[in-house]
């Protein structure tokens, strides 16, 4: 057995600061720490862009040296050092990199410029070593896209959403059923046991051809119920929850429908299924996609709920394949607050097998 490589990585592109390391022997990740910035952002109901770099700023070094000291390792026994450097919000994503790159420089090892999509993408290879090609369904915060996963850095774009992404579309209906931020995994909790028939919402886009998705008009509709009840209970929210979590996740269902009906015509050597980013972690939404993969003959897999929600060893692991590719970036690699996974594709793609 080779040596394992092993790469600290650092995630800093919206409210998580994270660090960790991983390897590719046993055990894989060696550390992986976390630090929410909720309690910062809670009293403005959102983000807020310089609270979060400010924030960053004042909890990365400590994390390294944490992360550095779980893994019992020294930065100089590092293989290389990554950090997600775009898609997410400059102010985070440039202290992040130069935090990775100063760690870099000083112990005399290669920089990676991780996207953090890419990161998403390459979870499941992390967690369960799933083989090239397989179908991907990305489901964040700030992104909803079904992408074939060729290979490393080998990404073709299926479809996307034309207005909210998912994770987002549970965030604004928590935000209106007054169930606090994230709304993902509060709407998850509310909708437990509830009946998710009693409200009627809109399951966008269902049945038309493609993988493209939208979300705005559920929102909209959950809002026009708000509206037209004079007094919604507990009981009613929480019914309203169930039924938000199971639109969106038919929606999500029938547009993934399209994306494996191609999947399996155009890669019949692909076996899996994946889905990733912080959506993946709803219980429900896992549930539905393995049994859609299984009717197709395929496997299916979603990291652990932890490694579905940001985290540093999805960096790490990226940094970790791209650096086995010889994959490495220079000290003077950029921050991207936009970077597509596929830059071919438009921002709302034309139909699959156009291209
Ligand atoms: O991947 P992620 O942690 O950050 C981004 O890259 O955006 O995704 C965060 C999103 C949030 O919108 C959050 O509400 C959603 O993932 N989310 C969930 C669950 N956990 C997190 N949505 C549904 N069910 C969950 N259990
Ligand atoms: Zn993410």
């Amino acid at each position: 057995m080779p040596k394992p490589l092993i790469v600290l990585g650092i995630e800093t592109s919206c409210d998580e600061t994270a660090v960790a390391v991983v390897a590719d022997g046993v055990p894989r990740i060696r550390a992986n720490l976390i630090r929410s910035q909720l309690a910062e952002h809670t009293p403005y109901g959102g983000v807020v862009p310089e609270i979060a770099a400010r924030a960053h700023l004042d909890h990365i070094e400590p994390l390294i040296e944490r992360a550095l000291a779980e893994a019992e390792i020294e930065a100089e026994q590092l293989d290389g050092v990554a950090a997600a450097s775009g898609p997410g919000l400059i102010g985070g994503l440039i202290v992040g990199s130069m935090a990775a790159k100063g760690l870099a420089w000083a112990a005399g090892k290669p920089f990676i410029a991780v996207n953090h999509l890419e990161a998403h993408a390459l979870t499941a290879r992390l967690s369960d070593d799933v083989p090239f090609p397989y179908l991907l369904l990305l489901v964040s915060g700030g992104h909803t896209q079904l992408l074939l996963c060729a290979g490393v850095g080998r990404y073709r774009q299926l479809g996307t959403t034309r207005d909210d992404a998912a994770g987002e579309a549970f965030d604004k209906t928590a935000k209106l059923l007054g169930l606090g931020y994230p709304g993902g995994p509060a709407i998850e909790r509310a909708a437990e046991g509830r009946d998710p028939h009693r409200y009627d919402l809109p399951r966008p886009l269902k049945g038309r051809s493609g993988c493209d998705f939208s979300f705005s008009g559920l929102k909209t509709a959950v809002r026009q119920i708000i509206a037209a009840a004079p007094a919604l209970g507990p009981e009613d929210i929480a019914d309203l929850a169930a039924a938000v979590e199971l639109a969106i996740c038919e929606t999500i269902l029938d547009r993934t429908t399209n994306a494996v009906d191609w999947f399996s015509r155009h890669h019949p050597e692909g076996t899996t299924l994946v889905a990733a980013g912080g959506v993946a972690a709803n219980a429900f939404l896992r549930s539905r996609l393995s049994a859609l993969a299984r009717s197709s003959g395929l496997d299916f897999v979603a990291p652990p709920p932890a490694l579905c929600t940001d985290n540093g060893a999805m960096i790490a692991w990226a940094g970790l394949e791209r650096l086995r590719l010889g994959l490495v970036d220079g000290f003077d690699a950029p921050v991207r607050p936009r970077w597509p996974l596929d830059l071919a594709a438009s921002p709302a793609t034309e139909r699959v097998g156009a291209r």
